[in-house]
């Protein structure tokens, strides 16, 4: 369904959230509104398939309507995967056990409705993280990282993708209107480009790239690259150590 949430003139202070009319039009949104979300999403399965260790889990936090899930069930097919999706709306955990059972009706996902800051994460390989954290308090992300880093394996992953801010103030209103122009290209008017962007005002708040970088080492991460960037949104792998001081 075509994602025509803000066509209509939105009441003053109203705060975007996940909800069921989000839900219904959700893959249309994100592929209208992410910058190379199919490209970032065959990378993430891609990359997920090369560090997974077998009899461990490969966890989706945030993961809406569980399209990576499915694709990740699909290509690792001799080992069984154990894969979890975990998100906070209910909308979108009902939307993603239809999708996948007509998708992919033989993957075996075990899909949670539960916020990711309390949620149980643990023997994991892989951990994929997509357009979510920006949305888990300030204060609460580098502790949240932290325990992310302590449900890894050795030799595991976290694959990370956000929205960021530029660092200098010429270069985030460069990036802001050449991203509402993709935008535009995609479809979406003035109107329901700013409309959203005032829903997503203290809702969705992003931080530079260096910020996430410093925040990833901090966890513990042996090695942090930035594995795609298109103007304000980059994608971050980070790994592991194997050996305590080896990568
Ligand atoms: C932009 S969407 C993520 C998109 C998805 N990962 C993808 O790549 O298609 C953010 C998702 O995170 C979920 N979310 C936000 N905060 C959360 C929290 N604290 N716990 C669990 N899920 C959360 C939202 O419900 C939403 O489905």
């Amino acid at each position: 369904m075509k994602d025509q949430i803000f066509r209509q003139v939105i009441p003053e202070g109203y705060k975007f959230t996940f909800d069921e009319s989000v839900a219904e039009v959700f893959d249309d949104m994100l592929h209208r509104s992410v910058p190379l979300y199919q490209e970032v999403n065959r990378m993430v399965v891609e990359i997920s398939a090369s560090f997974y260790q077998p009899q461990s889990v490969i966890y989706d936090l945030g993961c809406s309507t569980g399209a990576v899930l499915c694709s990740l069930s699909k290509t690792l097919t001799s080992s069984e995967p154990s894969l979890v999706g975990i998100d906070s709306s209910q909308a979108m955990i009902s939307k993603a056990s239809k999708l996948v059972s007509s998708l992919c009706p033989s993957a075996k996902i075990e899909f949670r409705c539960e916020n990711i800051l309390h949620t149980s994460v643990t023997d994991a390989s892989v951990i994929i993280m997509n357009y979510t954290l920006q949305f888990i308090p300030l204060p609460l992300r580098q502790a949240f990282l932290d325990r992310l880093f302590e449900a890894l394996r050795p030799g595991g992953i976290l694959l990370l993708g956000e929205k960021v801010k530029a660092s200098s103030k010429i270069i985030e209103e460069l990036e802001v209107k050449f991203y509402e122009q993709f935008k535009k290209r995609n479809g979406y008017s003035e109107m329901e480009i700013s409309q959203k962007r005032k829903a997503l005002e203290e809702v969705l708040i992003p931080r530079s790239l260096e910020q996430n970088m410093d925040c990833l080492k901090q966890a513990g991460f042996a090695a942090v690259e930035v594995i795609c960037k298109w103007y304000n949104f980059a994608s971050f792998l980070a790994i592991k150590a194997s050996e305590p001081n080896k990568i």
